[in-house]
């Protein structure tokens, strides 16, 4: 199934990668994108299980709700859960998905709630996000969060979407091996209207230092509970650089990306890709026959290096398991940005630094 490439972005309505169809799941196919839109058919859990690993669809909120639907397509048999929690380690929406399918009564309900349930939160994070970009911002991201990553809108992309008003503009990195930045978020943005420019991921502490770059928001494929953020590689290299620089450095996320049952980020499973990733794209190979190769593809950023977790709840500033333990035991936040809840014991705007919120921050050099 081949369409113009703008078919499911325009009317208003974004990009769809996940589609239920009832007796089958249509996935947006991402390894295509930005060239050709076309969309897989899945009917079987093992089907399903193959297009994550693949990455048909990736971002860790779109693998938990494809997830959640091959269960359904496979009834929801012990085998189903065993190959789709096999598909990819480190996005913890994957077992957080399986985990409330196995607790569901209506297979088919469940997996739509989750889907309706991560649409709503990314859209209640986008607004408590937006209150934290300045006015104008030039807003550093990686990899692609954005609609194509979740059930819709996005999460460190929906924020950047919902701060579009602010006349944002977007420096979004290309995101080696395999190139999401590059070929996602760059699309996403093109597709919205938000200026975007893509610089490679060596470029950024250039960036950085010639204050060309006022904030930092990137997405999560888990948070343990004391704050350290698992994210595609290179996210921790960016916020060395932004501490660096002075940069608040922020993770917008949903609570199914929180797992509280992880101490530290030292016990995150992180996920080994092929080899041939690295050593080429595609059809393409540059690196020399016989080399050895790693493609870890998620790094850890301890959580002293973020300035705030963005969650449809509210915003931890200053991340910490206490912090963190506060807000997913709290009230959900209210929806009006300007009431947003933070869980540094005082009021949010006391809290983050002038440079934080509508000043535009410099960079130390
Ligand atoms: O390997 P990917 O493309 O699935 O990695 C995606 C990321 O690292 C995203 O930043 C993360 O899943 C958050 S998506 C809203």
């Amino acid at each position: 199934m081949s369409a113009p490439l703008t078919r499911g972005v325009a009317g208003g309505r974004g990009v769809e990668p996940i589609r239920w169809r009832g007796d089958r799941l249509e996935l947006l196919d991402q390894r295509l994108l930005p060239e050709r839109m076309v969309y897989v058919s899945c009917r079987t859990a093992a089907e399903v299980a193959q297009a994550i690993r693949d990455m048909v669809v990736r971002g860790a909120p779109a693998i938990g709700c494809a997830a959640a639907f091959g269960v359904v397509l496979s009834n929801g048999t012990p085998e189903s859960y065993a190959m789709l929690a096999k598909s990819r380690p480190t996005a913890v929406n994957l077992f957080w998905a399986l985990e409330r399918m196995k607790k569901a009564k209506d297979l088919e309900n469940e997996a739509k709630a989750i889907f309706d349930q991560d649409l709503a939160a990314n859209r209640a994070m986008g607004k408590l996000g937006a209150e934290l970009i300045p006015q104008g911002a030039r807003v550093m991201t990686h990899c692609n969060t954005g609609a194509l990553a979740t059930a819709g809108h996005g999460t460190a992309l929906g924020v950047i979407r919902s701060a579009k008003e602010k006349g944002v503009s977007v420096i979004a990195c290309e995101t080696r091996p395999y190139l999401q930045g590059a070929r996602l978020t760059a699309w996403e943005c093109v597709q919205e209207g938000i200026p975007c420019t893509l610089i490679t991921d060596s470029m950024a502490g250039h960036l950085m230092s010639r204050s060309e770059v006022d904030v930092v928001i990137v997405g999560a494929d888990r948070i343990a509970a004391n704050g350290d953020v698992a994210n595609k590689i290179g996210t921790y290299p960016l916020a060395v650089l932004a501490r660096r620089h002075g940069i608040p450095f922020y993770v917008a996320a949903p609570l199914s990306t929180f797992d509280a049952g992880i101490p530290d980020g030292s016990q995150i499973p992180i996920e080994e890709r092929p080899a041939s990733e690295v050593t080429g794209y595609r059809e393409t190979r540059w690196a020399a026959e016989g080399v050895s190769v790693r493609n870890p593809a998620f790094d850890i950023t301890p959580a002293e290096l973020i300035t705030g977790i963005i969650c449809e709840k509210g915003v931890v500033l200053a991340p910490s398991r206490q912090r963190i333990a506060r807000l997913r035991a709290g009230p959900r936040a209210s929806p009006a940005p300007s009431r947003a809840r933070a869980t540094s014991g005082r009021a949010r705007g006391s809290r983050i630094p002038a440079r934080h919120t509508g000043k535009v921050p410099r960079a130390r050099r």
